[in-house]
Protein backbone atom coordinates (compact mmCIF):
# COMPACT_ATOMS: atom_id res chain seq x y z
CA UNK A 1 0.00 0.00 0.00
CA UNK A 2 1.12 3.34 -0.91
CA UNK A 3 1.75 6.07 1.77
CA UNK A 4 -0.29 9.26 0.65
CA UNK A 5 2.12 12.67 1.24
CA UNK A 6 0.55 15.45 2.25
CA UNK A 7 2.55 18.63 3.05
CA UNK A 8 2.25 18.51 6.85
CA UNK A 9 3.69 14.85 6.21
CA UNK A 10 6.86 16.37 4.63
CA UNK A 11 7.58 18.05 8.06
CA UNK A 12 9.94 15.80 10.21
CA UNK A 13 8.61 15.01 13.18
CA UNK A 14 4.78 15.74 12.46
CA UNK A 15 2.15 13.11 11.05
CA UNK A 16 -0.32 14.70 8.66
CA UNK A 17 -2.89 13.69 10.93
CA UNK A 18 -1.61 16.10 14.17
CA UNK A 19 -3.84 19.04 13.53
CA UNK A 20 -4.62 21.36 16.26
CA UNK A 21 -8.35 22.07 16.63
CA UNK A 22 -9.54 25.50 16.12
CA UNK A 23 -10.11 27.38 19.06
CA UNK A 24 -13.59 28.72 20.00
CA UNK A 25 -13.45 32.31 18.46
CA UNK A 26 -14.52 33.64 21.87
CA UNK A 27 -11.88 31.35 23.81
CA UNK A 28 -9.91 33.80 24.73
CA UNK A 29 -12.20 36.80 25.51
CA UNK A 30 -12.90 38.11 28.89
CA UNK A 31 -16.12 36.83 30.13
CA UNK A 32 -17.74 40.66 30.45
CA UNK A 33 -16.99 40.60 26.64
CA UNK A 34 -18.95 37.20 25.76
CA UNK A 35 -22.37 38.49 27.59
CA UNK A 36 -25.14 38.84 25.53
CA UNK A 37 -25.10 42.43 24.37
CA UNK A 38 -22.01 43.35 24.14
CA UNK A 39 -18.91 42.31 21.97
CA UNK A 40 -15.09 43.54 21.63
CA UNK A 41 -13.83 43.10 17.87
CA UNK A 42 -10.72 42.93 19.71
CA UNK A 43 -9.34 41.95 22.82
CA UNK A 44 -8.17 44.73 24.86
CA UNK A 45 -10.05 47.27 22.43
CA UNK A 46 -12.52 49.57 24.00
CA UNK A 47 -15.97 47.43 24.11
CA UNK A 48 -18.75 48.24 21.91
CA UNK A 49 -21.97 47.91 23.46
CA UNK A 50 -25.08 47.22 21.51
CA UNK A 51 -28.42 48.38 23.68
CA UNK A 52 -31.82 47.41 22.07
CA UNK A 53 -34.05 50.64 22.11
CA UNK A 54 -37.24 49.78 23.25
CA UNK A 55 -40.59 51.52 24.30
CA UNK A 56 -41.64 51.04 27.61
CA UNK A 57 -45.48 51.61 28.20
CA UNK A 58 -48.31 51.00 30.96
CA UNK A 59 -51.48 49.07 30.35
CA UNK A 60 -53.99 48.32 32.51
CA UNK A 61 -51.50 47.55 36.12
CA UNK A 62 -48.57 45.86 33.89
CA UNK A 63 -45.75 47.95 32.29
CA UNK A 64 -44.73 46.21 29.48
CA UNK A 65 -41.71 47.35 27.21
CA UNK A 66 -41.52 46.48 23.39
CA UNK A 67 -37.91 46.43 21.48
CA UNK A 68 -37.98 48.76 18.33
CA UNK A 69 -39.26 47.37 15.22
CA UNK A 70 -38.94 49.92 12.50
CA UNK A 71 -42.14 50.31 10.38
CA UNK A 72 -44.43 47.85 12.82
CA UNK A 73 -47.11 48.91 14.81
CA UNK A 74 -46.46 48.76 18.41
CA UNK A 75 -49.00 46.28 19.02
CA UNK A 76 -47.70 44.08 16.09
CA UNK A 77 -44.13 44.09 17.56
CA UNK A 78 -45.58 43.50 21.28
CA UNK A 79 -47.64 40.37 19.83
CA UNK A 80 -44.25 39.32 18.14
CA UNK A 81 -42.19 39.60 21.22
CA UNK A 82 -44.81 37.74 23.29
CA UNK A 83 -45.86 40.45 25.26
CA UNK A 84 -49.24 40.49 26.84
CA UNK A 85 -50.95 43.31 25.34
CA UNK A 86 -54.90 43.78 25.00
CA UNK A 87 -56.29 44.64 22.21
CA UNK A 88 -59.57 43.66 20.29
CA UNK A 89 -60.12 45.77 16.75
CA UNK A 90 -56.61 46.24 15.60
CA UNK A 91 -58.57 49.22 13.37
CA UNK A 92 -58.22 52.46 16.15
CA UNK A 93 -61.85 52.25 17.08
CA UNK A 94 -62.29 50.21 20.67
CA UNK A 95 -59.64 51.63 22.65
CA UNK A 96 -58.74 48.77 23.92
CA UNK A 97 -55.36 48.59 23.18
CA UNK A 98 -54.85 52.12 24.89
CA UNK A 99 -51.17 52.56 26.51
CA UNK A 100 -49.59 54.95 28.56
CA UNK A 101 -46.39 55.75 26.93
CA UNK A 102 -43.49 55.91 29.83
CA UNK A 103 -40.37 55.44 27.84
CA UNK A 104 -39.17 56.31 24.34
CA UNK A 105 -41.97 57.40 23.02
CA UNK A 106 -39.80 59.14 20.51
CA UNK A 107 -38.86 55.81 18.61
CA UNK A 108 -42.63 56.12 17.40
CA UNK A 109 -44.05 58.32 14.60
CA UNK A 110 -46.50 61.05 15.54
CA UNK A 111 -49.87 60.26 16.07
CA UNK A 112 -52.03 59.75 13.51
CA UNK A 113 -55.73 60.85 12.68
CA UNK A 114 -57.19 58.36 14.00
CA UNK A 115 -55.68 58.03 17.50
CA UNK A 116 -56.34 61.87 17.56
CA UNK A 117 -59.91 61.10 17.34
CA UNK A 118 -59.95 58.55 19.01
CA UNK A 119 -57.85 59.76 22.45
CA UNK A 120 -58.42 63.42 22.23
CA UNK A 121 -57.01 65.06 25.31
CA UNK A 122 -55.28 61.92 26.37
CA UNK A 123 -53.41 62.28 23.64
CA UNK A 124 -51.39 65.08 24.97
CA UNK A 125 -51.13 63.38 28.69
CA UNK A 126 -49.01 60.58 26.75
CA UNK A 127 -51.64 57.64 25.80
CA UNK A 128 -51.41 56.42 22.60
CA UNK A 129 -53.07 53.74 20.34
CA UNK A 130 -50.89 50.73 20.44
CA UNK A 131 -52.48 49.24 17.31
CA UNK A 132 -52.12 52.95 15.51
CA UNK A 133 -48.49 53.87 17.05
CA UNK A 134 -46.29 52.87 14.03
CA UNK A 135 -42.16 52.66 15.30
CA UNK A 136 -40.27 55.17 13.16
CA UNK A 137 -39.01 54.07 9.98
CA UNK A 138 -35.09 55.32 10.73
CA UNK A 139 -33.30 54.63 14.00
CA UNK A 140 -32.40 58.12 15.93
CA UNK A 141 -30.09 58.48 18.91
S1 LIG B 1 -57.26 47.42 19.08
FE1 LIG B 1 -59.02 48.65 18.91
S2 LIG B 1 -58.23 50.64 18.92
FE2 LIG B 1 -56.47 49.39 18.94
Amino acid sequence: MRKQLTVGSLIAGRSPVQTPAPAPVHANMPETTRRAGSFSRLPGKPQTTIQRKQVQVKQDDRTISVEQAPCQTLLQAAIAQGQPLSYKCRQGYCGKCRVLVVSGGSLLEAPTKQEAKKLAEQLASGYRLACQSTFRSTIRD
